[in-house]
């Protein structure tokens, strides 16, 4: 009986690009998609973009369009992004469709009346200027544990530290520089406390499906074991708190039925997003029964998966809340969750700096090869939740020696003499050096690898077939055959039977790299590979097609350019960075020496000057430090996502309280420097008596109608 498979992957925010560690989680589930069509089995593979929230609404307002519009373009990106990564989503839908709004008033509308929704008053920092609550990453202040300076409102990234925004030391809005205050507001809540929900999750999380797949992965159900409780420590023991699933106006989401100026939480409607691209799909194929997937009295008679591809960071989301949800709201709820690692480039964090957070597009633009960070991906991927790392000195290698040395090469080699000397036509198979391929056939052993998603293994068995196919071709010796005469038949024999073995490696490939796959499919002139057909060798008299080049070597100087290409780099400050020890004395300094250079000014170049960005800057906030004699530190607003911290020696001439509002300039490539009262990432500029006889200091002003964030010059 095949299978009837609801496959799904995360929906990527609307606000950002994709990136290669987002790809780790896409490409693992096309592969299995992939592989589960060869297999005869049916496969609806959707996606979406998760479009609502507050980073998306401010994001839009930053950029001076609506949220509608942002979504609308980032949607065509991130869809060209996956389609040119081979990642091929039979529909990819948006959060903000008529479909999700239904879904997800009705899966409330289901839980408020089995009684699991309630609402309580609850008290939240919130921007006076901006006029709305704040989330905790848009609230920033000291750590209330090291005093690190601009730590986000719910942990510090400097000593980890967790905590409530409320505990920050001298909070202020992210949004606005105001200094946060606490208000009131009604929220509406997931009652998961209830007794039901634990039972129900603890059963849940360890259980299996129908077909005995476990539904988490051993480290996943560990994880939820540590979340839940064992349930043997006593009855009501552990409870899960229930889930905050309201946010006040203004946000972009969908209003909540019967609460005006309440929205759905954005997580609430991420995974119904699910659901909706699903329905949006049926609706436009018309031979879909959705309620085969979603009603759990038909999904069970009709034995219809439901099967999720996330990353590890939302599997409380995934493991937790969404199948409560299903479950209390009457839906059916998932078959299986599998769990991808994150990844890390060179064993280290992508780094915006050292050019490692590439852009999918920007790898597709350097014109890489998809499939080969497709095969990469696949041969590092072992169906855990381990972080994956990509090692791009490795990545060539692998390609290099895998794929084209091993793989193309079989037909590389033998291709040019069925043409050149067989009109096209293969000749007879030599049985006996086909066998261990059909037996690697019929034992299932690289299909099952497939199936668990251990990619790695099926990757390692498929080089050794290829190792034999090389070694077969060196021992036969086509191109000495080709010389010697008399030796027609043997050199038709060895090549067709190499182009056999192709072609099963080829079919084993085929769910990593598609398009390879495709361009194979066309030389040997065969029907779409699968795993359904018995085994046969290609037969005598069948006619191929010229060979046509497969694959190239990937060089270290594109990989190069791609990092390149993605370096962010401020520009480095010559000696500033590695001068003084004592902080303050370094800025004290680095102001004496602003003043004295004047005095001994050669010429610079157009060039020179230009290495400077100057930007006009809004002083969000403004305040004494602690312990500096001349210190006064700023927020700065140049137009970023968040204001650049500064301190600026201007305490002796300046009341902070005046300063706020102001715009004024500032350097914005300075290397940011980590001082004793925390990061400075800039320069204000200040005018000055050259040998400060009269002590005083002039910070510049410009003229009415520039914007923080233009650029001076
Ligand atoms: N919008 C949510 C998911 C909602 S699902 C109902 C989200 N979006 S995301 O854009 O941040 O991430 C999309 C997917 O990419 C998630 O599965 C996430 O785990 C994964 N990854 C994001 N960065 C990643 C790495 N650096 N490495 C591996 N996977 C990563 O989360
Ligand atoms: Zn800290």
């Amino acid at each position: 009986m095949p299978r009837n498979i609801l496959v799904t992957n995360a929906l990527p925010y609307a606000n950002g690009d994709i990136h290669l560690g987002h790809l780790v989680g896409y490409i693992q589930g096309d592969v299995w998609v992939r592989y589960q069509r060869m297999r005869g089995n049916t496969v609806h593979y959707v996606c979406a973009d998760d479009t609502h929230g507050t980073p998306i609404m401010l994001r839009a307002e930053k950029e001076g369009i609506t949220p509608e519009a942002l979504i609308g373009r980032v949607h065509g990106q991130h869809l060209r992004d996956f389609t040119d990564f081979g990642v091929a989503f039979d529909n990819y839908h948006s959060t903000h469709s008529p479909e999700n709004r239904a879904y997800a008033e009705d899966v409330y509308a289901r839980l408020k009346n089995a009684g699991f929704i309630d609402t309580r008053a609850i008290e939240q920092f919130y921007d006076p200027v901006k006029e709305m609550f704040l989330p905790d990453r848009f609230i920033k202040g000291e750590c209330p544990k090291c005093g690190a300076a601009d730590q986000y409102g719910d942990n510090c990234e400097v000593c980890g530290a967790a905590y409530a925004p409320t505990e920050l030391k001298n909070p202020y809005s992210a949004v606005s520089g105001a200094k946060p205050v606490l208000k009131t507001s009604e929220h509406y809540f997931f009652r998961l406390s209830d007794p039901r929900a634990v039972a129900f999750l603890r059963e849940w999380t360890r259980g299996t499906s129908a077909d005995g797949t476990r539904r988490l992965q051993a480290e996943a159900a560990n994880k939820m074991k540590e979340w839940l409780g064992d349930g043997t420590t006593g009855d009501g023991e552990n409870t899960l708190s229930d889930w905050d699933i309201s946010r006040d106006a203004p946000y972009f989401g969908f209003e909540i039925p019967g609460a005006p100026g309440k929205y759905f939480y954005v997580w609430l409607d991420a995974p119904i997003g699910y659901l909706a691209s699903f329905r949006n799909l049926a609706d436009k194929r018309g031979d879909i029964v959705v309620e085969d997937f979603v009603d759990p009295t038909r999904a069970a008679a009709a034995g219809t998966e439901m099967v999720h591809f996330i990353g590890k960071d939302i599997l409380y989301f995934h493991a937790l809340f969404w199948p409560a949800m299903l479950e209390f709201a009457g839906y059916r709820t998932p078959t299986q969750l599998c769990v991808n690692g994150f990844l890390t480039v060179d064993g280290a964090k992508m780094s915006k700096s050292r050019g490692t957070f590439i852009t999918a597009r920007s790898y597709v633009d350097q014109g890489l090869n998809a499939e080969w960070l497709r095969y990469y991906f696949a041969t590092k991927s072992n169906g855990t939740m381990e972080d994956v790392d990509l090692n791009l000195d490795d990545m060539i290698a692998k390609v290099n020696s895998d794929l084209v040395g091993k793989y193309v090469n079989i037909a590389s080699r033998c291709a040019g003499f069925i043409s050149k000397r067989f009109e096209g036509k293969l000749g007879a198979t030599d049985a006996a050096a086909t066998d261990a391929f059909k037996a690697a056939f019929e034992s299932g052993a690289i299909s099952q690898a497939y199936e668990e998603r251990d990619y790695g293994r099926a990757m390692r068995e498929i080089m050794h077939l290829a190792d034999l196919a090389n070694q077969y071709v060196n021992d036969n010796k086509p191109w000495e055959l080709a010389k010697q005469e008399g030796r027609e038949a043997q050199l038709h024999g060895v090549c067709s039977t190499a182009l056999t073995l192709f072609r099963d490696l080829t079919r084993y490939l085929k769910p990593v790299l598609p398009a390879l796959a495709a361009k194979v499919e066309a030389f040997l002139a065969i029907e779409p590979l699968s795993w359904q057909e018995t085994w046969a060798a290609l037969p005598a008299g069948h006619s191929i097609n010229a060979y046509a080049h497969l694959m190239t070597r990937v060089e270290r100087k594109q990989v190069d350019a791609l990092l390149e290409a993605n370096r962010e780099s401020l520009a480095p400050a010559a000696a500033e960075t590695k001068a003084a020890s004592s902080q303050q004395r370094h800025a004290e300094k680095q102001q004496h020496e602003a003043q004295s250079a004047e005095t001994a000014m050669a010429h610079i170049s157009i060039d020179d000057f230009t290495k400077v960005d100057l930007r006009i800057a809004r002083i969000v906030s403004a305040e004494h430090v602690e312990g500096a004699d001349k210190l006064i530190r700023l927020q700065l607003d140049i137009g970023e996502e968040k204001p650049r911290q500064v301190f600026a020696g201007i305490k002796s001439a300046y009341d902070p309280a005046t300063l706020v509002g102001r715009l004024t300039v500032m350097v914005a490539n300075l290397a940011p420097r980590k001082m004793k009262f925390g990061m400075s990432e800039g320069m204000v500029l200040a005018a000055s008596d050259p040998d400060g006889k009269t002590g005083g200091l002039y910070i510049l002003s410009p003229d009415n109608g520039a914007a923080a964030g233009m650029r001076v010059k």
